[in-house]
């Protein structure tokens, strides 16, 4: 398995990171939050925003000095405060080394020790088989399949939610 680190990211890396985020094949996985094309000032704008959550709540994936991926846990408010939303993408000529798959296992040890939360989930799309794999070699348990509720690039997609819990 490929090296990596989680850790901070640093507007230093803006660049890089925006290089490796304006990816289509990235893009159609995720929310229309991730913007596409994904500019030098997409990636600062995020992140200066990582930058202000303590504790930390989105990390910078690095293999040496180079930011190639992005992870984060996104807690719910209100009667939903015992969950947190885990999502993550990483760069495509890194997919299938094996990263994901750690850095999830250490968002999970990281999640459950720094939130008062009970449940880590995440909400992959219908037709993702690489991020529903990282999730069930995770132990993460598919808890419901929402029928077409995503509508993504013209399409309507099924929304899968995967969830792993400290007690049931
Ligand atoms: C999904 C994603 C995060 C997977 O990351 P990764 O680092 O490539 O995953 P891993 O290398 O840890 O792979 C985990 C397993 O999934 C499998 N896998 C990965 N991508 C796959 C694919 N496209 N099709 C089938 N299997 C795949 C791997 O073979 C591995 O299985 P194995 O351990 O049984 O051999 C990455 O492809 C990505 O960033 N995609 C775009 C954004 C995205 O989908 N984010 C998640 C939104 S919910």
């Amino acid at each position: 398995m490929e090296k990596f680190k989680l850790k901070k990211l640093d507007l230093a890396d803006a660049l890089i990171f925006s290089m490796h985020a304006n990816n289509r094949n990235i893009w159609r996985n995720l929310t229309d939050r991730f913007p596409h094309p994904y500019t030098e000032e997409n990636a600062r704008d995020f992140i200066k925003l990582t930058l202000e959550a303590e504790p930390t709540q989105i990390f910078g994936i690095y293999v040496d000095t180079e930011p190639i991926g992005a992870i984060g846990l996104h807690p719910l408010e209100d009667v939903f405060s015992k969950n947190i939303e885990l999502g993550y993408w990483i760069a495509e000529p890194y997919w299938g080394k094996g990263i994901m798959s750690s850095a999830i296992a250490q968002m999970i040890a990281y999640g459950f020790e720094k939130f008062d939360i009970n449940r880590i989930f995440a909400r992959p799309f219908g037709r993702n088989i690489g991020s529903i794999r990282t999730l069930e070699k995770n132990g993460f348990v598919l808890e419901a399949t929402l029928k077409n509720t995503i509508f993504k690039d013209g399409k309507y997609e099924h929304e899968l939610i995967y969830a792993i819990r400290k007690s049931s």
